[in-house]
């Protein structure tokens, strides 16, 4: 191979990578209209739309979703303790807990009815 032509193999697998890495985090990023049909299993707690009325269950409409991601994942490794919410995690993929928190930050009401 001449130098050009392994410079043009590299530039051609970085691209490759590039469009992997592309790929991958589409994939990551939560989406609202998915999580709103996962969500329906949350509603009997959190409240419809995660505007919960009872202080037991906290109301999760208007959260970051970088914030409920984190807490679903310690939930799930059970660095976060809770009987309930250990056993719902287990159950969740990464896609689930990006596509729940997507919705329940778009469902304003929450946090900002109460400001
Ligand atoms: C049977 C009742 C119940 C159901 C169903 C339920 N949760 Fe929970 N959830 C709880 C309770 C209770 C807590 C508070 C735990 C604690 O005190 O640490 C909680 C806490 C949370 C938290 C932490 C909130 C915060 O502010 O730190 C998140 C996130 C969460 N739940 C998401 C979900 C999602 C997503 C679903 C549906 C897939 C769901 N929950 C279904 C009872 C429930």
């Amino acid at each position: 191979m001449t130098k050009v032509s392994v410079i043009r193999w590299q530039v051609q697998v970085f691209l490759f990578l590039l469009a992997l890495l592309a790929v991958a985090s589409a994939q990551a990023a939560g989406s609202a209209a998915a999580g709103k049909d996962k969500a329906r299993a949350c509603q009997v707690c959190h409240g419809k739309g995660g505007v919960s009325s009872n202080p037991t269950y906290p109301i999760l409409a208007g959260q970051h979703a970088k914030y409920l991601v984190k807490q679903l994942k310690a939930f799930r490794s059970g660095t976060r303790k809770d009987p309930i919410m250990n056993g719902i995690a287990a159950k969740m993929s990464d896609q689930d807990m990006e596509d729940v928190a997507a919705f329940f930050e778009s469902s304003q009401s929450g946090f900002m009815r109460l400001r």
